[in-house]
């Protein structure tokens, strides 16, 4: 298994932040997130230090949807990251760990007018409008509280990036956004341009998720400047900010190899600059969203192997306490994930095996085919690699209650999220009388 962060080994056993994940496990049980807090500062710095141009402003907006809550939302603000949400609830998760909301973009394919309304009370800084009759709703309840609002249209270029096909988001038929190609996108962005309303700042795309080829990033620019300078061209229209999405893949198993950042960060501001240098546009700001890129090689799950069973045909299962109520990628989309025996770091492989989770669900695989020392009952099997996605995407089914999040550094260990309660479950239920 790859070492991310400041994962270290020491006599046979898992170090994470200086912290031995045996005496996580006897603080705060299993199952158990916990994230790499150097880590994600110096990932963060990385997108920081290397997406800096003198010509325009460049905005680091953490994705907020990969993993949210007031801890890591309180980190991202003090390292100085804009951000962006795509629901009430992260918005609300945002203000209350004191976000500025002028740092703040929200999103969403179908935003809720109550959602609209509560990023215009809280005077969030953008709107990223996703088609007219949300435009139309949004034109009508800004009027209503007499408040303009800055907004960015979300196109699609129609890029079929190299990814999922769930987490592909401009093929022509995506749900996001409006296309570069439809006559009614130019109709649109006329009408949002002269609408006294809203201020037209600029257009938004994200290309997908957990993309590991950057030449579709370069492709994206292209067209995205060429349409910016199309919307001068043609209809008089000048933009001053382009905002690029995020998707940069990370590493989940040897078949992922991810870019080098910095080095793509830095060709990326070079290529940016060409091309608005190149269709002379007067850009004062670009933006990119990166969310799992940021946050998921800090993040690892840690769980109790509660047996080993041998069915009568195929690989043996080692089971967990967890599963697909943690992370449901794997069933979702057929994720892929490396693991170890936290507590046998050192000890040869002795088998392959099938890490199953606890739900009642045949799919609740987490790993399909793994090599670990020999498994016991008792010892601690860690998935790295599960910072994005996953606490944001855990579930209850089953009535599982959620892990609890921990942040580790320097020794130390942070409670950022209690673990959920039996009593937590069944808090909204009202009973049968
Ligand atoms: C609009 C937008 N921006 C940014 C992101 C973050 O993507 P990633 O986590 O792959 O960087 C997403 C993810 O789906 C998104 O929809």
């Amino acid at each position: 298994m790859k070492l991310h962060g400041t994962m270290k080994i020491d006599n046979n056993q898992l170090l994470i932040g200086g912290v031995s994940v045996e005496q996580l496990r006897a603080e705060y049980g299993t199952p158990l997130y916990i994230i790499d807090q150097k880590h994600f500062v110096d990932k963060a710095k990385i997108f920081l230090d290397n997406f800096r141009s003198k010509k325009f402003q460049t905005h680091i907006s953490y994705a907020s949807k990969a993993f949210s809550n007031l801890y890591i939302l309180g980190l991202a603000k003090e390292l100085g990251l804009f951000l962006d949400v795509v629901s009430g609830g992260e918005l609300y998760t945002a203000l209350k760990a004191g976000y500025d909301p002028e740092k703040i973009s929200l999103h969403g394919n179908n935003k809720l007018p109550d959602e609209l309304e509560m990023a215009l009370t809280n005077n969030v800084g953008k709107i990223i409008v996703d088609h007219r009759t949300e435009y139309t709703l949004l034109s009508g309840l800004a009027a209503r509280k007499q408040k303009k609002i800055k907004v960015l249209l979300r196109v699609n270029p129609g890029i079929t990036a190299d990814t999922h096909a769930y987490i592909q988001t401009t093929k022509e038929d995506s749900k996001f956004g409006m296309s570069i190609s439809d006559p009614a996108t130019f109709l649109l962005i006329q009408d949002m341009s002269s609408d006294p309303w809203l201020e037209l700042e600029g257009i938004h795309c994200h290309i997908g998720s957990q993309i590991l080829n950057k030449d579709f990033f370069f492709e994206e620019a292209a067209l995205m400047f060429s349409f910016a300078r199309k919307l001068l061209d043609d209809y008089s229209i000048k933009l001053s900010e382009v905002n690029l999405g995020g998707g940069f893949g990370v590493y989940y198993t040897k078949a992922d190899q991810p870019f080098n950042y910095a080095e793509f960060l830095a060709e990326y501001i070079e290529k940016i600059e060409e091309l608005v240098t190149k269709l002379d546009l007067s850009i004062k700001i670009v933006s990119i969203e990166p969310g799992r890129s940021l946050i998921n090689s800090s993040g690892s799950t840690l769980y109790t192997v509660g047996a080993v069973k041998q069915p009568y045909q195929g690989k043996p299962f080692v089971f967990v306490d967890g599963g697909m109520t943690d992370n449901p990628r794997p069933a979702l989309y057929q994720a892929e994930y490396e693991a170890c025996l936290a507590n046998r770091m050192e000890d040869e492989p002795a088998d392959n095996y099938r890490i199953a989770g606890k739900c009642c669900e045949t799919g609740d695989i987490l790993i399909h085919d793994i090599a670990l020392p020999k498994a016991e009952p008792g010892d601690l099997l860690l998935i790295p690699g599960t910072g994005a996605y996953n606490y944001a995407m855990s579930s209850n089914y089953n009535r599982i209650p959620r892990p609890a999040v921990v942040f580790v550094e320097d020794g130390q260990s942070y409670l950022a999220v209690k673990r959920e309660t039996y009593e937590d479950l069944i808090r909204n239920d009202q009973a049968y009388l």
